[in-house]
């Protein structure tokens, strides 16, 4: 394990079919070439990843997106609002897609963004190649928004970590389909619904609408999970709970990490990761919540949630 800033460096473990934990604007992601089949099976293992569960391709810019994926009118508009920046888009493969076929987990499509954050496209522009990068957590648990959530997960790993200090949005890219007639979104994120629709001039569907089912394998049921456990919506703390505010805080937790005292929702978003991390540290075992309106980047904060407070699989 190693921490610096060393683009040269990086570039060349990357090369190497080595992997690189790279800062995002949304999250860190445990980066590997995308083009070299052992390297993808590194991080499904490294991280515990279901080998079902399909990985975001990030490239350095829009035409490099357009020699892996089918282009069409929907992702132009979306990638000329949104790119560089925290949207990934799923579109279908091209036949002469040369990113590895593990990264599609079997599907057809392929997942592809353009970040924005100074390091990962100085990466990207350094190494030359489209990097598969899932976030940099092991799979099921909170997700990494600094180098030491990385350095905690990975510590006995190959992995070289590209120090940026914390992730400005501290929440994953918003994941949309756009691969169809119909836009529908995946993943909530911190591109809101509305901003989507209001940048596109049509609906947007979400999972339930008019019987649209869209689904990410990577979806889980339990996700994002903590070790504690999480009551959701609550007005009273139980004893013994710790809490996780939002706004004036509740009374009565011996420990309170609050997402945003002034009610704000952004905020609140990027403190969500490392809030949850933060009450694990404590030792908490019991995490009461403290309802978050379901506005804007809300739907983001609420999904993340109900995932982290789902009944988590036996081992
Ligand atoms: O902000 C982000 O998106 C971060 C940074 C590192 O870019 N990455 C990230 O990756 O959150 P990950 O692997 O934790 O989440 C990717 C999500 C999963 O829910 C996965 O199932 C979905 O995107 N996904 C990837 N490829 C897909 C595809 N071809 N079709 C449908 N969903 C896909
Ligand atoms: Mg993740």
């Amino acid at each position: 394990m190693k921490n610096s800033i060393d683009i040269v460096q990086a570039a060349e473990r990357l090369k190497q079919g080595r992997l690189v934990a790279m800062p995002t604007e949304t999250v860190y992601g445990l980066a590997a070439n995308a083009y070299d089949d052992d390297a993808i099976q590194r991080i499904y293992v490294v991280k515990g990843r279901p080998s079902y569960n399909p990985l975001i391709i990030h490239v350095a810019s829009t035409q490099m997106a357009q020699t892996l994926v089918h282009w069409n009118e929907t992702a132009q508009q979306l990638a000329a609002a949104c790119w560089p920046g925290p949207l990934t888009m799923v579109l279908k493969r091209r036949a002469d897609c040369p990113v590895s076929k593990l990264a599609s987990a079997g599907l057809d499509s392929l997942a592809v963004r353009v970040p924005a954050h100074p390091v990962a496209q100085e990466l990207l522009r350094g190494c030359g190649l489209p990097l598969a990068a899932p976030s940099a957590n092991l799979s099921g648990t909170v997700t990494s928004t600094s180098p030491q959530h990385v350095i905690g997960d990975f510590a006995d790993q190959d992995v070289m970590i590209l120090d940026a200090g914390e992730a400005p949005i501290g929440l994953e890219s918003t994941v949309v389909d756009v691969s169809g007639v119909e836009v529908r979104l995946l993943r909530p994120g911190s591109i809101d619904h509305s901003q989507l629709e209001a940048i596109l001039g049509a609906k947007v569907f979400r999972a339930g609408d008019d019987n649209h089912q869209p689904t990410s394998p990577g979806m889980l049921t339990s996700h994002y999970a903590p070790k504690a456990m999480l009551r959701l919506n609550t007005t009273e703390i139980n004893p013994g709970e710790a809490l996780l505010a939002f706004g004036a805080p509740l009374d009565g937790a011996s420990t309170v990490v609050n997402l945003s005292e002034q009610g704000d929702l952004v905020e609140a978003s990027s403190r969500l990761f490392s809030a949850l991390r933060e009450l694990d540290a404590s030792g908490a075992r019991y995490i009461a919540v403290m309802p978050i309106p379901n506005d804007g980047v809300g739907e983001a904060i609420n999904d993340r949630l109900r995932r982290a407070a789902a009944p988590k699989p036996r081992p």
